[in-house]
């Protein structure tokens, strides 16, 4: 069969792109409005990096100690470098609660306190214990949980199911095109409403928590559909990563009380933040870590610190962070009980991605404009509720409240919509690019060379730390391996499970998106959350309290960073940002 022709052709309500915590919330909450709802994911629900997450989901119900909605909104504001808008942050608090017992009456095994309440942990950034957890795996059953809701409520899933391009023509979104893995072929979904829940990119980099998949499929996606992306330069780089593996250890572990030393076995973190210490937030963090090891403390001369947890014994290792004890066993052979744990700072989450308003609507303008029928939530979205920095378990909170409530808004559009007509040829891109790849021309360059140097790069000079001179080199870099790209050849022509095809298209993405990085890390010319320049060391709010939305044209990425109506701080106005 030629690549071009669709294999299938599939008319239905709502498309959602994804299977982690948002795309499955708001196929939940469509199906519990009554609306047919597929589900497209590139690999097997439960295999979604939602459920790599460990440490918890954060929601003030103050079931340890004193909290407030008022507290978890100001720390999230202060967590983001005050780069996060306001009223997003305020509606994020208020149904953090209601997500949160929503899971409760789904099943989730929430950890219980002695007199059964929702057990709550420390997390970094947070005033108070507010991360709900279930040991050290909460992705893992609150994943699990909502898939088995989803089958109960009769979502279609189309699994191994890689989408290929939006179809969108005057703002108006009418469905996507994937390719189905598993047999080959293209099958086109006209939807009346798309939500793209792709999760996080950080396969851009060389040291990542993040899954092989994670790849940011959608946000290269949306740059080629000829949308912005926003406040792509903030990267968050999770201080406790597995040493050169990456994989990520919870913040749990220093929330149940573990330390962090240096080469000289001190808790290095008194000299960076005398009262958070450990709990501290990441970007804070993972600078620190990052300036032991440049300065020579890192253990014996090397790369890497360690992550103590000895003093908390067995019994509460065991019965906390099983995972986190498991995964330095299984990985470096080094048993937490008995040693401390080398790790680094890794690429774990993106604050950035697809602009949206506080509906979940994908917007095409500073002016807010929306794209009709598209939605985004979760990692891929920047709605923007993080801004330059999020705090630890604000993630799976973002993801499920936002993916339920962009179910929510799509099951009202979809109501009152139409299908809207298709353009005249709407796999032509899908095909091309396959056909492209499959047949190579005179090619030879191998997407698995250009993906490494890629990942080298940007975490050599896009990660904790930047400067201009770097960001210029890799920008340079990046652009090089975009024309290299144009000559990659895949040696598999076949088409079921042509894992080197997939492989193929990912390197493109992560390609596209990246240059929207390095730009936009190189224009921002200050030091705001995880975006650190050591040219330029101080946040900047009179020039760069502001967004940045980039879009991409053949003469390359265009930049602009007015968007400042959009950031709302009505509550709480800049301050210095100490722990
Ligand atoms: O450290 C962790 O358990 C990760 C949580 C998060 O990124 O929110």
């Amino acid at each position: 069969m030629k690549p071009e022709e669709a294999r299938s052709v599939h008319q239905i309500d709502a498309v959602v792109v994804g299977a982690g915590l948002a795309g499955l919330r708001a196929a939940l909450e469509l199906a519990r409005n009554g609306i047919e709802v597929a589900v497209l994911t590139k690999v097997y629900p439960t295999r979604s990096h939602s459920g790599a997450a460990q440490g918890g989901i954060a929601a003030a119900l103050a079931n340890v100690a004193e909290d407030s909605l008022e507290l978890h909104m100001f720390d999230t504001i202060k967590g983001s470098d005050y780069l996060g808008d306001q009223n997003v942050i305020e509606l994020f608090v208020q149904e953090a609660r209601k997500t949160v017992y929503d899971f409760e009456h789904m099943g989730v095994p929430f950890s219980r306190t002695e007199d059964g309440r929702i057990n709550q942990r420390p997390f970094g950034g947070h005033s108070s214990p507010r991360a709900c957890f279930s040991a050290d795996i909460t992705g893992h059953v609150l994943l699990h949980t909502l898939y088995e809701q989803c089958v109960r409520h009769r979502v279609h899933f189309y699994n191994e199911f890689q989408v290929v391009s939006l179809v969108i023509e005057d703002h108006v979104s009418r469905g996507v095109v994937a390719w189905d893995i598993r047999h080959g072929g293209l099958h086109l979904f006209h939807a009346k409403a798309v939500l793209l829940a792709t999760g996080g990119y950080g396969r851009a980099f060389k040291i990542t928590s993040n899954a092989h998949a994670n790849t940011g499929d959608s946000l290269s996606l949306i740059l080629e559909a000829g949308l912005p992306l926003e406040d792509m330069e903030f990267v968050q780089f999770h201080p406790t990563g597995l040493y050169k593996h990456g994989i990520l250890l919870s913040e749990a572990a220093r929330g149940e009380g573990g330390y962090l030393l240096n080469g000289k076995g001190d808790r290095f973190m008194a000299t960076y933040a005398k009262e958070k210490m450990e709990l501290a937030p990441r970007d804070l963090v993972s600078r620190a870590e990052q300036t032991e090891i440049n300065e020579g403390r890192g253990v014996d001369g090397k790369d890497y610190v360690c992550l103590d947890l000895r003093h908390l014994g067995r019994e509460k290792i065991m019965d906390r962070l099983p995972q986190v004890w498991e995964l330095a066993l299984n990985y470096l052979k080094v048993d937490a009980i008995e040693a401390p744990v080398p790790i680094q700072p890794t690429a774990h989450y993106s604050m950035g991605g697809i602009p949206a308003n506080i509906h979940t609507e994908v917007i095409f303008n500073a002016s807010g404009d929306v794209v009709a029928g598209l939605y985004t939530a979760g990692e891929a979205s920047c709605l923007s509720l993080h801004g330059a920095n999020r705090l630890g378990t604000n993630s799976l909170q973002d993801a499920a409240t936002f993916g339920r409530l962009a179910g929510g808004r799509m099951a009202d559009f979809i109501r009152q919509a139409g299908f809207s007509s298709l353009p005249a040829n709407p796999l032509d891109r899908a095909r091309d690019r396959i056909g492209h790849l499959i047949s190579g021309g005179n090619g030879r360059e191998r997407h698995a060379l250009i993906r490494e140097e890629l990942q080298q790069n940007m975490t050599r000079h896009a990660g904790v730390f930047r400067n201009a001179e770097g960001l210029k080199q890799l920008l340079q870099t990046v652009r090089e391996l975009q024309e290299r790209y144009r000559n990659v050849r895949i040696d598999d022509v076949n088409h079921p499970f042509n894992l080197d095809l997939m492989e193929a298209l990912e390197v493109g993405h992560l390609l596209n998106f990246s240059e929207v990085i390095v730009e936009g890390a190189l224009v921002r010319t200050e030091s705001r959350g995880a975006h650190f320049r050591t040219d330029y060391p101080k946040r900047n709010d009179q020039n760069w309290l502001a967004h940045t939305l980039a879009w991409k044209t053949d003469s390359g990425v265009h930049l602009n960073h007015d968007k400042t109506v959009v950031i709302y701080m009505d509550r709480f106005p800049p301050q210095e940002r100490k722990y």
